[in-house]
């Protein structure tokens, strides 16, 4: 391990505010279904992470065009020890970016970021949680069900998937859960449908009390609605455009309501990625692009009064 130890340093630490930016190692790269998983030595990051919290990663070298980060839920963690310091990823190469990263080779030195955002909350009492992930969106639920039966709550988990390879975690999740239900579109593994398909008799089978998802926002809406429809407490990693991914330049801003039922465009890689389903103003997306409503706070709808304090403009 020297020279994971010489090719991987901090650069830079804010003090209190638990994000670092780490030169980190790429000690394994390899191919799991339709996907790449990653394996990178990052020191202090795996100490500080949370389920639900993702990575921002450097694309290309100190020339690189591509200038964006680009950002990833953290699958596992291993913190620090004779092998440990670890994050992992699973990659699917999306773009340009997705593209060089899947190609690199293990010894590979890649600036990350993180962790970010906030992670999934915890029920404080051991209650029946129904975990939901679509394609990659499964990675971060497997550590989040240890998480969760740590506590004692027992857990389902659901997946699902356009095909059989763009499935990630089947057997993991045998594993991590009391039962796992797999849905495809075209039916090449499990039952052939959609997760809303399945989740009505899954939220009744497991008396579940809180339903955790992370996927397409489509996926996320569905899952949101039929956990309202039921009195159950939703929580969602949402999957908004994210351009730095640690709220400077707003491109992630997406309609959250308040305890008031008021509507505030927030940046969702910073009071996200995990929001209350029943939060998300799932009407503001048209064609998978969102909108911002006309009663938000601020908008040209908005009635309430001018949120800024006389003199601001
Ligand atoms: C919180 C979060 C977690 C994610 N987790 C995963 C994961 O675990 N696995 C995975 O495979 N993918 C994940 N993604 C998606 C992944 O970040 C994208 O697939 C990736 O950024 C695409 O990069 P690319 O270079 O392949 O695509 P390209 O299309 O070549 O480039 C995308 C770049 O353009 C930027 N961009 C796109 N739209 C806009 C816009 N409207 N305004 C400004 N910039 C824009 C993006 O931020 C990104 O930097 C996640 C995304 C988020 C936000
Ligand atoms: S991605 Fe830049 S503010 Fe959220």
């Amino acid at each position: 391990m020297t020279g994971v130890t010489e090719r991987t340093r901090t650069i830079a630490a804010r003090e209190g505010a638990g994000v670092i930016q780490v030169q980190a190692e790429l000690v394994a790269t390899r191919p799991v279904g339709a996907y790449q998983h990653l394996t990178f030595v990052a020191p202090g990051i795996a100490d500080l992470a949370r389920p639900g919290q993702f990575i921002a990663v450097a694309i290309g070298d100190a020339t690189s065009s591509k200038l964006l980060r680009r950002a990833f839920s953290i699958h596992q963690v291993t913190p620090a020890g004779t092998y440990g310091d670890t994050v992992e990823v699973v990659v699917s190469a999306a773009g340009a970016g997705t593209q060089w990263l899947t190609a690199q080779p293990a010894g590979t030195s890649i600036d990350l970021i993180g962790p970010l955002g906030k992670p999934f909350p915890l029920p404080t009492s051991p209650v029946p949680c129904v975990l939901v992930g679509g394609g990659y969106g499964s990675a971060p639920l497997f550590w989040l069900a240890q998480a969760l039966r740590e506590r004692g709550c027992p857990v389902e988990i659901v997946l699902g998937a356009a095909t059989h390879a763009r499935l990630f975690g089947a057997a993991l999740a045998r594993t991590a859960a009391d039962g796992v239900t797999i849905t495809t579109d075209d039916g090449s593994a499990g039952v052939k449908g959609w997760v809303s398909d399945v989740l009505p008799e899954v939220f009744e089978r497991s008396s579940a009390a809180v339903v955790y998802g992370c996927g397409p926002m489509g996926m996320l809406r569905s899952i949101s609605e039929l956990a309202a429809a039921r009195g159950i407490v939703a929580q969602v990693a949402v999957e908004e455009a994210m351009a730095c991914g640690v709220g400077v330049c707003m491109t992630c801003v997406m309609p959250i309501a308040d305890d008031d039922g008021v509507t505030s465009m927030v940046r969702s890689c910073l009071s996200g990625p995990v929001f209350r389903g029943d939060r998300v103003r799932w009407d503001a997306w048209t064609d998978g692009i969102c909108h911002v409503p006309d009663d938000a706070l601020g908008s040209p709808g908005w009635a309430g009064s001018d949120p800024l304090p006389e003199g601001e403009s």
